[in-house]
């Protein structure tokens, strides 16, 4: 089934559909809630009395069929205590409206959100609640030969919104709209088998941004070759497919002339380990080590439909990590693109070597305020952290705060994690100018490290997203594995703090 399809209005009838109704928990009835108990001669009162119905946080009460309406349902909301909600719950509360609407297969749906308290949702938080069903109805289906019956007339859900604030909130949401077309752009790349979405494929797609004003630039073998691209290369060397970079930019601020802002991913379309090969079990997993990638590419998609007026570029090395005989061996040693040499230690530690050539290319080239590196990049961030919080190491204590402060407010957490000489230490190599593991300890820390010595003391902030990037928890705003972890966090910490 298609992605729901919203609008806003200051009233709606009750002749059809399922009504979802909004109620806090010590709160009086609100205006529709009234109205709607009063049409249905007070079935809502007495429904909530017999179920003893206490409107916790994403609780729902179900009202089949009532009396005096044409409605199919009444869906009571909870809200929990008005003062406990945070910014990030409204589009959890519009993800669990969204599952249920799937759930009942409803075809029309009215959210009521004239609930007439003091501390009512904002157009905002009413933007926020239409942003969850759009995150929570995304689903991945492409590949599934068979239909399910209710999904065979390909219909879509329509949900309406009422609200006073009906015209604020339809313009907040036309910016969530390209938010969670970004996130679920970037699930979608996640999803996609490495068969399907190799290094080229993943170019291919990312150049459809051209239609939204981004300008792409693709790098293939030849280029990377000549301009020394000597780290990345040498994990893409066991692969049949060739690597690509792609940079995304994005001229949305009022002076061109502005210094842009930087994101990088790690978009590894499948790791083996190369031969250093990973164990069998959840090898298939790793088509998902393309994550950081695929969270620029969304966050892209997102700042330029939403017009952002910004300057950002984007930047992602795209490689496939093989076992081969043409493979890079442990015990090899590269020149990286600054001219760092690296002893290949384990080839399994594929990420940084990417990321080294593509974080030091972006500094040269385009002199960004700050540079921003997502990856998939270590399975010791899993053990310090589980899929809660994602890793954050960074050389600004600014960003890291700005960060902190987006991780609060979108629900994508990040977790600062220390820098200092004595980890550095631990990645000097006997033979080169570094080597590309550290050793069991501190794994994500000496990764981070290895990142670090490519910034040229550009502000710089990386993010390990092994844990997040790859998700299989159950949310209101997320049922599947790839959770677009990332996307919201850095459009956040765009629009809150670098838009002119
Ligand atoms: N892509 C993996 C990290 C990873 C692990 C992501 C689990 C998602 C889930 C990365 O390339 C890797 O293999 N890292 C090694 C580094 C080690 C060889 C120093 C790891 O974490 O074991
Ligand atoms: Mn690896
Ligand atoms: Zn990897």
């Amino acid at each position: 089934m298609p992605l729901p399809t919203l609008s806003f209005a200051k009233s709606a009838s009750l002749d059809e559909g399922v009504a979802v109704v909004l109620l806090a928990e010590g709160v009086e009835f609100g205006p529709d809630l009234v109205s709607i108990d009063a049409a249905t001669g007070g079935t809502v009162t007495r429904a909530i009395a017999k179920a003893g119905f206490k409107p916790k946080l994403l609780s729902s009460l179900d009202i089949l069929a009532p009396n005096g309406c044409g409605l199919d349902r009444i869906l009571v909301m909870g809200l929990g205590v008005p003062g406990d909600l945070k910014a990030r719950d409204w589009a959890r509360i519009g993800g669990s409206i969204q599952g249920k609407l799937a759930e009942f297969k409803a075809k029309t749906a009215t959210i009521f959100a004239n609930w007439g308290q003091a501390d009512a949702p904002t157009a905002s938080d009413i933007a926020e609640i239409a942003f969850g069903t759009l995150l929570r109805g995304f689903k991945f289906d492409v590949y599934k030969t068979k239909k399910k019956d209710d999904e065979a007339d390909g219909k879509s859900l329509k949900i309406t919104i009422v609200t006073e604030t009906f015209a604020a909130a339809k313009k907040v949401f036309a910016a969530k709209k390209a938010l969670a077309d970004g996130v679920n752009l970037a699930r979608e790349l996640v999803i996609e088998p490495p068969n399907v979405l190799y290094p080229e494929a993943f170019a291919d797609r990312a150049r459809k941004l051209e239609k939204l004003g981004v300008e792409i630039d693709i790098l293939g073998e030849k280029e990377l070759k000549k301009l020394g691209f000597g780290a990345l290369l040498g994990v893409s060397q066991g692969s049949a497919r060739p690597p690509r970079v792609v940079i995304f930019r994005w001229n949305g601020a009022k002076s061109k002339n502005q210094q842009p802002i930087a994101f990088i991913g790690k978009g590894v379309t499948f790791d083996t380990g190369g031969i250093s090969i990973k164990p069998a079990a959840g090898m298939e997993d790793m088509k998902g080590d393309m994550a950081g990638a695929a969270c620029v590419t969304g966050l892209m998609h997102a700042l330029a439909a939403r017009k952002a007026p910004v300057n950002a570029i984007g930047a992602i090395g795209l490689v496939e990590n093989m076992p081969d005989g043409n493979a890079q061996r442990p015990g090899d040693i590269v020149t990286s693109l600054s001219g760092q040499t690296i002893e290949i230690i384990n080839t399994d530690a594929e990420g940084r070597l990417v990321l080294a050539d593509v974080v030091w290319y972006v500094q040269q080239t385009y002199k960004p305020k700050f540079m921003i590196d997502l990856a998939t990049l270590t399975g010791a961030i899993l053990v310090a952290l589980g899929k809660t919080y994602a890793g954050l190491f960074s050389t600004s204590d600014e960003l890291a705060a700005q960060l902190s402060q987006a991780g609060e407010a979108t629900g994508e957490l990040v977790w600062r994690m220390p820098l200092a000489a004595e980890y550095d230490k631990m990645i000097d190599s006997q033979f080169a100018d570094m080597k590309n593991t550290g050793g069991r300890f501190g794994g994500s820390i000496t990764a981070a490290h290895f990142i670090k010595r490519f910034t040229n003391d550009v502000p710089w902030v990386h993010l390990d997203i092994a844990g997040t990037g790859m998700d299989s928890t159950q949310t209101e705003t997320n049922r599947l594995w790839a959770s677009g972890w990332g996307v919201r966090l850095l459009d956040k910490l765009v629009q809150d703090n670098y838009e002119s």
